[in-house]
């Protein structure tokens, strides 16, 4: 069957289409019904359903004969290990720490952080918490303590699982201290932390609070998969907003679990037994998606690789992973291609490595610039795929869906809506756009299985931010167009959610820390264009009057407040003092325009500015810096 007919069934029968993909999964009890619209725009998929997760992810093989199979690969450059473990082993470590976490009192419901490294670890606390019905949240192991504070503040979690350090190229990151200090910020009292203790860098525990890894599991029961509803809350994540608070994506058990297991078959075209690797990190959707649940329910084995594109040793790292365990599917962010194709220009270290299982390429987590796709395809000779989905929609909703047709690639797009997916593009008054004209991407509700279900105990939130501006439909931030083949581009953010190295992350939360320093009377933080990270923030500032201190001191001070308060992973690096930031007459900072000053982009002089002056100063700043090259 096509493409095209496969979609429109989907999307002209809901509950027929997803049905039948939610026969691939094992269920403690049927559903009642598949699309649940009593309290639409509230849907709820499965309503009635029991389903374990964790079972369908890990028992499930184990009980259909596939124990022996390997389930995933810790390869760690960085600490010069690789360990791998079968699904009957994965089951094992699974239940034992789901058992510790019962005897620590987590209940079904609760909440469980997760603020590890890249350690196998870090997937079995997930799964532990799936087998239990706790609800997890993981917190990047880049971000800063306050930004962890924020998330312990936003879930009360009953318990957080950590480790003593995470290992950076040249570095060792401490994440004890940065633990201990969240917690004393935040205002919930976290009560238990069980902590793996590392020996590049042992933590010191407090008695009372903190719980070896080891010990807590020493003389525990195994547990056993808890009853499960399939509606019932399987993690929180928390994105960027466009503020300082993060959005706490809410995704449940069973629309979950059947996105991403027809995902894995539809958009990446893996069975069961094939390798699938997913470079991200455990604290992004992708990790969620693609490194955990997506490869352990469709029964691949999939890999956690704590290292880096470049630098862990060299840009061959990637292949030298694909080559040792026989990677057919790979997924990575083009920032990483980027990384590569700047210390390797001629991709001479691919051809010392087998690649003959390497079958396809995945892109995704940022626009994929058309040189890096051409790049990649022209060195590897495997199919590149531009796809294109955020941490609230949890799986792709673009792609070019290999395992149902493979497509024409055009670089720079992220091909056609995926099955589930009724994607359209608006204009401000709501009217769908011409094919090619640019305007709001949205999303006809219902939207499918697996994307987000509301935000942690915030559904105003939920409905303000993404279901207010076009009712019916859902609004995902990204302008673009589709064209008149149907392939959906992705050209920008319509909000101040940038993306640094695949990273997402809010100019707001910087510009909050920066209005924190007692010399600034104002500020705004920008995405400047970065030909390696696609994106880099940068700061202006105007000082309060009378303040007489060298600017260069006060921007050293600012770079190492973000980095204290966000996290090196925010790559603040950049800030320049201005006299002025030009604004509208009704006070809004021009962002925009100052963007498109800094990447030398032509603009219209808003209407409504205050004073035109004021963009020559900024201009005149930014060229300071190297920005603003050609026009400003
Ligand atoms: N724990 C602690 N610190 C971390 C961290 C973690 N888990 N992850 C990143 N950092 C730090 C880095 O060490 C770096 O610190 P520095 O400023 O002292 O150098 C900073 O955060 C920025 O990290 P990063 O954005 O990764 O930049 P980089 O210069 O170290 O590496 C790339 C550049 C392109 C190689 C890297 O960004 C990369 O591999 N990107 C792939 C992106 C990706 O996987 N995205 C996930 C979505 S699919
Ligand atoms: P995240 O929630 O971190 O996955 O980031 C989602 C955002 O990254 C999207 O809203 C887009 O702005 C951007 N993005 C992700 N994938 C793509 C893509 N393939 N093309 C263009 N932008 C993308």
């Amino acid at each position: 069957m096509r493409h095209i007919d496969i979609h429109q069934r989907s999307l002209k029968d809901p509950q027929a289409f997803w049905a039948e993909q939610a026969k691939g999964l094992y269920w403690d009890q049927p559903w009642e019904r598949v699309l649940d619209d009593s309290t639409a725009p509230m849907y709820r998929w499965f309503a009635g359903g029991h389903l374990n997760t964790c079972y369908n992810a890990v028992d499930r093989h184990v009980d259909e004969g596939r124990g022996e199979q390997l389930a995933l690969i810790h390869d760690s450059p960085v600490t010069g290990s690789i360990t791998r473990f079968t699904y009957r082993e994965l089951r094992d470590r699974v239940a034992l720490f789901a058992g510790a976490l019962l005897r620590q009192g987590v209940k079904q419901g609760d909440r469980v952080i997760i603020y590890m490294p890249m350690v196998a670890e870090a997937a079995i606390a997930m799964l532990a918490c799936a087998r239990i019905g706790a609800v997890h949240s993981v917190v990047f192991g880049g971000f800063a303590a306050p930004e962890l504070a924020k998330r312990i503040d936003a879930a009360h979690p009953v318990l957080v699982v950590s480790a003593s350090c995470g290992i950076e190229p040249g570095r060792v990151v401490e994440y004890k201290p940065l633990l201990d200090q969240a917690i004393h910020l935040a205002e919930h009292k976290v009560p238990r932390c069980i902590v793996l203790q590392r020996p590049q860098c042992p933590a010191s525990l407090i008695a009372g609070r903190d719980l070896d890894w080891n010990e807590a599991q020493t003389g525990v029961e195994p547990a056993a998969c808890a009853d499960v509803l399939a509606t019932d809350p399987l993690y929180v994540l928390y994105t960027s907003g466009t503020t300082g608070k993060p959005k706490g994506v809410v995704r449940d058990n069973g629309g979950h679990a059947v996105a991403l297991w027809y995902s894995m078959q539809a958009v990446f075209d893996a069975q069961p037994g094939d390798v699938f690797w997913a470079a991200s990190d455990v604290g992004w959707v992708v990790g969620h998606s693609y490194i955990v649940y997506g490869p352990l329910l469709r029964g691949c084995t999939t890999i956690l690789y704590e290292g880096k594109p470049v630098g862990t040793p060299d840009a061959g790292a990637f292949w030298r992973v694909i080559a040792e365990h026989g990677v057919k599917t790979f997924f990575t962010a083009p920032t990483a291609f980027r990384a590569i194709k700047k210390e390797d220009p001629r991709g001479e270290l691919i051809g010392k490595y087998d690649l003959s299982k390497f079958e396809a390429l995945y892109l995704a987590g940022e626009r994929c610039d058309p040189d890096t796709i051409l790049w990649a395809q022209e060195k590897l000779k495997v199919p590149v795929v531009d796809h294109w989905w955020q941490t609230e929609l949890g799986w792709p909703a673009a792609a070019n869906c290999r395992g149902i047709e493979e497509m024409e690639v055009k670089p720079g797009s992220a091909a056609v809506p995926v099955p589930g997916y009724d994607i359209r593009v608006l204009d401000p008054a709501g009217q769908q756009v011409a094919p090619g004209t640019i305007g709001n991407i949205v999303i006809k509700l219902p939207l499918p299985p697996g994307t987000l279900i509301t935000l942690w105990q915030n559904e105003q939130g939920y409905r303000d931010n993404y279901l207010a501006r076009y009712p019916g439909y859902y609004l995902s931030g990204d302008a673009g167009y589709i064209d008149a083949d149907g392939y959906l581009w992705v050209m920008s953010r319509i909000d101040d959610i940038i993306n640094v190295a695949g990273h997402r992350l809010s100019t707001g939360a910087m510009e909050e820390v920066l209005a924190g320093h007692p010399d600034v009377a104002e500020c705004a933080v920008i995405g400047v264009a970065d030909a390696l990270k696609g994106q880099v923030p940068l700061g202006l500032v105007v000082l309060k009057s009378g303040v007489k201190r060298a600017p260069e001191e006060i921007v050293r001070e600012l770079v190492a407040r973000v980095r204290e308060q966000i996290g090196a992973v925010a790559a603040f690096k950049q800030a320049v003092v201005v006299p002025r930031l030009p604004k509208t007459r009704s006070g809004k900072v021009l962002r925009a325009t100052m963007r498109s000053i800094a990447d030398s982009q032509s603009y219209n002089l808003p209407a409504t500015i205050d004073d035109p002056k004021i963009l020559e100063e900024v201009g005149a700043a930014l060229k300071g810096l190297g920005y603003a090259r050609d026009k400003a």
